[in-house]
């Protein structure tokens, strides 16, 4: 009888070999994993980074990645969006031109089963999965007291990002976190205070003009929000050669941003390691494209939940630390950024 039985169980067990070896065969070559990456520009040279650096973390996990850029357009990028969920994408991506508008996306996507995950820009108004960004109020913070420390009191001007990002709200919110109390005391006198549509230079060129002429050129420093801005503003000043006299803020650590504060035209950048929320934000897209759950260490407001959130470190840059961040980090090379100064100042 147990003779008999044997080769039955011979069968089994070889049965269940090859029922096991399929199921790992499954498990080592599963669906190639689709992101979809919606962003608002390509302009700014960070956001060149942003891509490149994003898509080449999503391919080495084996991911598929398709990328569009809307051009600051929301009709474009809301179509954009339609777009990559009907490619079905896995998880979207979005970097949203207008955080208020994009509420609108992030509702198609969850209708067709996709979360989304917010990079760099808060989407508002709706039930975001993940934000992953930089502590943004800390960044206007950055700016406000390294112009302080050289311009304790005096006529200030304010030059913002585009309204329609919540960013510039929160970079403003930070900046006047320490500008308010010595406004309050007298020190300091806020005589212009406006936001750049779009992010434009030109449009913060106007506005520095328009500050300038308004005040009779009694200008003693500037917070622009970002490098581009500040490049505009630094245009302004030179036409009326105030250029490197009067203290400037910026952001990004744009090669333009850097190059001008190792000249002395502007005097700190904020840096915010591209390469480190992009990884990031793949890795997490990743993640949770194969349904698993992403733990975050915060949750940021978005006027209707709050959305789990992970916030990196901005940190700021100036003429003495040029070296020591912005290019020990790769991020441009020492000869690129030093270009215009003669080599014996280049930092050491
Ligand atoms: C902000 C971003 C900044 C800057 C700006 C203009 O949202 O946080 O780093 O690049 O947009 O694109």
């Amino acid at each position: 009888m147990l003779k008999n039985i044997k080769p039955f169980i011979y069968l089994l067990v070889l049965c269940g070999i090859v029922l096991s070896l399929l199921s790992c065969n499954r498990k080592s070559d599963p669906k190639t994993l689709k992101i979809g990456l919606s962003m608002d520009t390509l302009k700014e040279e960070r956001w060149q980074k942003d891509r490149d650096i994003f898509m080449a973390t999503v391919k080495s996990m084996g991911g598929e990645i398709i990328v569009q850029a809307a051009q600051g357009d929301d009709a474009t990028q809301i179509s954009q969006c339609e777009n990559l969920i009907t490619q079905g994408v896995d998880v979207l991506v979005i970097i949203p031109h207008n955080g208020e508008a994009m509420a609108l996306a992030v509702k198609k996507a969850h209708e067709a089963g996709i979360p989304v995950l917010a990079y760099d820009r808060l989407i508002m108004n709706c039930d975001l999965d993940i934000y992953i960004s930089f502590d943004n109020v800390k960044v206007g913070e950055l700016q406000a007291t390294e112009i302080v420390k050289l311009v304790p009191e005096g006529n200030y001007v304010y030059i913002g990002g585009a309204p329609t990002d919540n960013n510039a709200l929160l970079f403003r919110q930070g900046a006047m976190n320490i500008l308010q109390p010595l406004i309050k005391r007298g020190d300091i006198n806020l005589v212009f205070d406006q936001f750049s549509d779009d992010w434009s230079a030109s449009v913060a060129q106007k506005h520095m003009e328009n500050a300038l002429t308004k005040n009779d050129n009694n200008i003693d420093a500037v917070i622009a929000a970002n490098d581009a801005t500040a490049g505009g503003a630094v245009q302004a000043l030179s036409e009326q050669g105030l250029v490197g006299k009067v203290p400037i803020s910026g952001q990004d650590a744009d090669i333009a941003g850097c190059m001008r504060i190792v000249e002395g035209t502007q005097s700190m950048t904020v840096y915010k390691s591209i390469s480190a929320i992009a990884t990031e934000s793949a890795k997490v897209a990743m993640i949770m494209a194969e349904g698993r759950v992403v733990l975050t260490n915060n949750t940021v407001n978005n006027n209707k939940i709050d959305v789990p959130s992970l916030l990196l470190t901005p940190v700021a840059v100036t003429k003495d630390n040029m070296k020591e961040i912005v290019i020990k980090d790769g991020y441009h090379k020492l000869e690129d950024v030093y270009k215009n100064v003669p080599k014996n100042q280049w930092q050491n």
